[in-house]
């Protein structure tokens, strides 16, 4: 952790350099900027360039404002809704691979719409806080670009989705706060919208749900150095997603860099730091790719009580989908999503609560808690979990826990609990019971647990299960006990 928190630190470095640099720079634009206006005059195009995606060799297809031919040229068919792509920060001056996967996807399996993506890479390619200041212009200009689109081909606002990563989150939403007249933009997505410069701000400053009719956030970079993050951690939208609590993202860890250098050469330590950041768009991608996969998230106040599996509950809109096919339901208040994803695509994974009733026997002694389980269900099984358990087992206690499982084994039937006790445990145990005389005639003592409960995040089922067997019911060390569900265990005889 210490390398990566080296290399994010470096790369937020970059950010602060660049800002005070920045006060030097301004100076010099300044006394250019005489210059600068009267080129624009001229230039009657916008410093945006739309490029409209097709499947041709080409790739895209350029549509200027004001050209009414460019569109019919491109294929841009108006009775069709529109997505366009916004790009963040850019360093190398390069459109990044990404824009096309994602062009690609939002083609080929939602082909009824055209496909823009909004290259303002000349402005984007700047020091940080020149960028930053040239999101409201590229929001102006993606307004603009919107308005002609109304006044030319009667194309309504509402059917417009911008969806912007990182700064391109933020310049989607100055395109919403500054298209003219009462009504808004159908919808904005915002990949791991930028922190640097935009957390704290007012909402006119930066991405919010009043930008568009409906504002969907993924936030997936989130971790704090000096004060600052990569990405912006409140919440900016009218459904905030943070996979895996938005801090950091599985796989990328910085073991993962000598994968990245073997893929990207030595640009590999860019997409290790990029890696947690882009996740949001991989995301949103795999949400269009796997229909049948698609990830669900759960409203939750924080990932400690998310991590506890409490906040598995769907009533009430309180669960909403990631991604392309979120349910766009406008709430007074933003909410915050959780949900934990795996590593790769396609990213879902299932959710369970599981409580435990423990009753330990053992007065005054607490266990540590080293416990696996296993799962029976009626499509596939899932063996030796590990129990997430950080507090120790004390007197009678119920435990509330979070489980997550890559495969949807269907409906649970059976539940095998295993107590992991080391050898040494074991001794300890041992010669434990061998000192002390036990209270209760000469059963030997253990831990009683009484009920499992699971609670299904992805299809709302509860479970209860109970021991098999009745009289036999002491977990000791190194022990497996299986518990079957209640309902079932007076009807069959399993
Ligand atoms: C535009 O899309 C509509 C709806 O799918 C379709 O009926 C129409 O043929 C398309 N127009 C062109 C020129 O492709
Ligand atoms: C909005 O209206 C004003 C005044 O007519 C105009 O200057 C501007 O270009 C329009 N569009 C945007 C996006 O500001
Ligand atoms: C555990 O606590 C519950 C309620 O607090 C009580 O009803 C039950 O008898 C206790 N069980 C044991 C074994 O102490």
């Amino acid at each position: 952790m210490k390398s990566l928190q080296l290399l994010s630190f470096l790369l937020l470095s970059c950010i602060i350099i660049s800002a005070n640099a920045y006060e030097g720079k301004k100076k010099e634009a300044l006394g250019s900027q005489s210059e600068h206006t009267t080129a624009k005059k001229y230039q009657r195009n916008l410093e945006t360039k739309f490029r409209l995606y097709t499947d041709t060799a080409e790739g895209s297809c350029r549509v200027f404002v004001n050209q009414l031919e460019t569109l019919d040229k491109c294929g841009f068919n108006a009775s069709l809704p529109l997505v366009m792509i916004v790009h963040g920060w850019s360093v190398d001056g390069i459109l990044e691979s990404w824009i096309w996967k994602m062009a690609a996807a939002l083609k080929s399996q939602h082909n009824q719409m055209n496909v823009i993506v909004a290259d303002w890479l000349t402005l984007a390619h700047q020091h940080y806080p020149i960028a930053v200041q040239n999101t409201r212009t590229t929001g102006q200009e993606i307004a603009q670009f919107v308005e002609w689109l109304e006044e030319s081909v009667q194309f309504s606002r509402s059917n417009v989705h911008l969806i912007g990563y990182s700064l391109g989150a933020h310049v989607s939403g100055f395109a919403g706060s500054f298209i003219n007249g009462t009504k808004k933009i159908g919808r904005i997505t915002g990949l791991d919208p930028a922190g640097p410069l935009f957390e704290g701000m007012s909402p006119t400053d930066r991405l919010s749900p009043d930008d568009a009719n409906f504002v969907d956030a993924i936030h997936t970079f989130t971790k704090q150095h000096m004060g600052l993050s990569v990405g912006i951690k409140q919440p900016v939208a009218h459904f905030d997603f943070y996979p895996n609590g938005g801090t950091f993202q599985p796989g990328c860890h910085i073991l993962h860099v000598y994968n990245h250098i073997a893929q990207y050469g030595i640009n590999g330590i860019a997409q290790t730091v990029k890696c947690a950041h882009e996740r949001s768009v991989h995301l949103f991608i795999d949400s269009l790719l796997h229909k049948d996969k698609q990830s669900t998230a759960y409203w939750c106040n924080d990932i400690n009580t998310f991590n506890k599996g409490l906040c598995l509950n769907c009533r009430k809109n309180r669960c909403n989908t990631l991604g392309y096919n979120i349910r766009e339901e406008r709430l007074p208040k933003s909410r915050r999503l959780f949900l934990k994803t795996r590593a790769r695509m396609p990213f879902k994974v299932y959710h369970y609560q599981f409580k435990i009733h423990i009753v330990n026997e053992i007065e005054g002694k607490q266990i540590e808690p080293a416990f696996t389980m296993s799962l029976a269900g009626t499509k596939e099984d899932a063996k030796k979990l590990h129990i997430p358990l950080v507090e120790g087992i004390t007197g009678n206690k119920t435990y509330s826990f979070l489980i997550t499982l890559d495969t949807d084994i269907g409906d649970i039937i059976m539940v095998k609990l295993k107590w992991e006790g080391t050898p040494v445990w074991e001794n300890i145990w041992d010669t434990f019971q061998t000192i002390i005389p036990w209270r209760k005639g000469t059963r030997r003592p253990g831990l009683i647990v009484k009920a499992i409960r699971v609670k299904a995040g992805e299809t709302q089922h509860k479970y209860t299960f109970c021991p098999q067997s009745i009289d036999n019911i002491h977990l000791h060390p190194s022990q497996e006990k299986t518990f079957v569900s209640c309902e079932d265990h007076f009807q069959r005889n399993i």
